[in-house]
């Protein structure tokens, strides 16, 4: 094989590599692309994130949020996460980070967590598995907690407060119907 030839299929390798990096997870609700630096402030802070909290980022990506959420909010931050090249990196970033013990990393299916003592929900997920989503988060989380979801609004919930610059919003799990 000449030297064109390997600089062409690595290219060709490469490109599928990338492809499947930020697209095969679209079959599980979203595709990858971290939160901007600004976003991830502002979901922090409309979301009141803090040393109490209990923050579950479902679709945790590389990390943007949750590791933020731990080593500059102090919350206990558990990121769940279904492609495994990503896994892996919010694992070796939890090894060599700080704060390990306040960070929790689950490798699944965010649709089938049981989203134990989560007292704020973030999300950055396409509106299809926003829609899915909505009656997972109205049957498994107490009324009154926040759900802060970055570009695509729950539908059916109102807005508490929402930032339209970096398009984020905050939302409070409204009260099981009586009856
Ligand atoms: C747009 S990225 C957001 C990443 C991160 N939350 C952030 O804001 O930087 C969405 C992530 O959700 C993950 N994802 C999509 N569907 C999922 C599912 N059903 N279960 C777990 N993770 C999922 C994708 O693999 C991707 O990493």
């Amino acid at each position: 094989m000449d030297l064109v030839s390997i600089l062409l299929l690595a290219l060709i390798l490469a490109t599928v590599a990338a492809f499947y990096f930020v697209f095969a997870s679209f079959a599980w609700g979203a595709g990858y692309q971290p939160a901007p630096r600004r976003t991830v402030e502002t979901m922090l802070r409309l979301g009141e994130v803090g040393p109490d909290d209990r923050l579950w980022d479902l679709g945790a990506g590389t990390g943007a949020i949750l590791f933020r959420a731990a080593r500059e909010r102090g919350a206990y931050a558990v990121g769940v996460e279904v492609e495994p090249v990503r896994v892996l990196i919010l694992r070796l970033r939890r090894r060599f980070g700080r704060r390990a013990d306040r960070i929790e990393i689950r490798w699944g299916n965010l649709f089938e967590q049981d989203l134990a003592g989560a007292t704020v929900v973030t999300l950055f997920l396409w509106p299809e598995a926003m829609a899915r989503l909505k009656s997972v988060l109205e049957h498994r989380l107490a009324p009154g907690t926040r759900v802060v979801s970055h570009w695509h609004r729950m539908p059916g919930w109102t807005e508490v407060a929402s930032d339209r610059e970096t398009r984020v919003f905050l939302y409070r799990v409204p009260g099981r119907a009586s009856g």
